[in-house]
């Protein structure tokens, strides 16, 4: 028998959105619909297609450990926006969960606590178990928003680093600028934020924050950013952070030396430069949102307003009602996520597909509701 800590112990997986390919084996379905993982529905861009053929005769040697002309992309992309980022401000890793894995490993360590939204993005809790970190999970409000004021008042002296999700999943909601620029005042300068913006290009509420506009107010901020949804690329796992020098000096000496890998860095550096991309999934993303929205209010069903590129719905008052609801969508091929895990089992998140696809789920779920009057 190994003996592992307590911590270990306690630690359920993470459970993924239901791969396609294991749906069509299991239920003998072709075609199957993916709209649980907030992917990316458009496709990978054909200039990333390109590079990625490309970069592939190199795939013998190592590659670059520095990730030099990937972090000079991400300088050059912020700086297209106005928004000035040094070099030696960006980190990149193995996926966005990577790097939130890498900064609460380097910079928390014994008796320092975490504060967190306890409706957040489950890796969270995972990483801080495995790192068996104590962390206080604030509840969100009645309107699903993270709680910034619980947030602030459960700041204590031994807090090390406050995690807020923005716009947050599996809620799809936000906190406003006024709410940001109130925590950033209350918190003591040296508690370090990080603050995951993976949904950041879908957001378009007038008063939704730009975490990379407040880096002056809190030095101790890493805003994270992902390559996984706007910009298509969930499968190579790529994802970075910017924030100070000497905490990304810091994270590089923890992080593994190779940690992103050639494809992620060449892929990386072809979408970052294709805006078109971006735009149209954007696009995309707000056509599917609003007309999801109209189809739910026609059907009369409750859902949440979302900033990210999925939604969050309420599908019955019984605990069941989300299994029954993904499960008759799983055989129509249907793939949508249960949000049990977070303390929600009669609602679930779908993920806002292409036109079709949402037209599809749309048919199916209302034959559902119609089935269990
Ligand atoms: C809020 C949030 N942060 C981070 C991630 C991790 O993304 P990735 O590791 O693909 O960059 C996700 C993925 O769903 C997420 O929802």
């Amino acid at each position: 028998m190994v003996k592992v800590g307590q911590n270990i112990l306690g630690i359920s997986p993470y459970k993924p959105g239901k791969p396609i390919s294991e749906v069509e084996r299991e239920l003998g379905i072709k075609s199957a619909i993916k709209m649980a993982s907030n992917e990316n529905p458009t496709g990978i861009s054909p200039k990333v297609r390109e590079a990625l053929i490309d970069a592939l005769s190199d795939l013998n040697l190592y590659p670059d450990g520095n990730a030099f002309y990937l972090k000079q992309a991400i300088v050059d992309y912020h700086k297209k926006l106005g928004e000035n980022v040094d070099f030696n401000e960006v980190f990149v890793g193995n996926g966005s969960n990577e790097v939130i894995d890498i900064a609460i490993r380097t910079l928390v360590k014994g008796d320092e606590e975490v504060v967190l939204s306890k409706l957040g993005f489950i890796a969270y809790e995972l990483i801080l178990n495995a790192a068996d970190i104590k962390m206080h999970l604030i509840p969100q409000t009645s309107d699903f928003t993270v709680d910034i004021d619980g947030i602030i008042a459960a700041v204590n002296e031994k807090t090390k680093m406050i995690c807020l999700i923005n716009p947050n999943n599996p809620t799809g909601t936000y906190y406003t600028r006024e709410k940001f620029e109130k925590l950033l005042k209350a918190v003591p300068q040296d508690v370090i934020l990080i603050v995951d913006e993976a949904y950041f290009d879908f957001a378009d509420a007038p008063d939704y924050p730009n975490g990379l506009d407040y880096r002056s107010m809190h030095p101790n901020m890493l805003v994270c950013r992902t390559l996984s949804k706007a910009f298509g690329l969930s499968g190579i796992r790529l994802g970075y952070a910017i924030g100070p020098k000497e905490i990304v000096d810091y994270m590089n000496r923890v992080r593994e030396p190779f940690n992103t890998n050639s494809l992620a860095q060449v892929a990386g550096i072809a979408a970052l430069q294709d805006a078109g991309y971006l735009e149209n999934a954007i696009k995309v993303n707000r056509e599917g949102r609003e007309y999801l929205y109209r189809e739910f209010d026609r059907l009369g069903v409750r859902y949440l307003p979302t900033q990210g590129n999925f939604i969050l719905i309420k599908i019955g008052e019984d605990e069941n009602s989300g299994f029954e609801c993904y499960d008759y969508l799983l055989h129509k091929g249907i793939i949508v996520r249960m949000v049990k895990n977070y303390g929600l089992p009669n609602w679930i998140r779908i993920s806002i597909g292409l036109m079709n696809q949402n037209e599809l789920f749309i048919k199916y779920f209302e034959e559902f509701l119609k089935n269990r009057k």
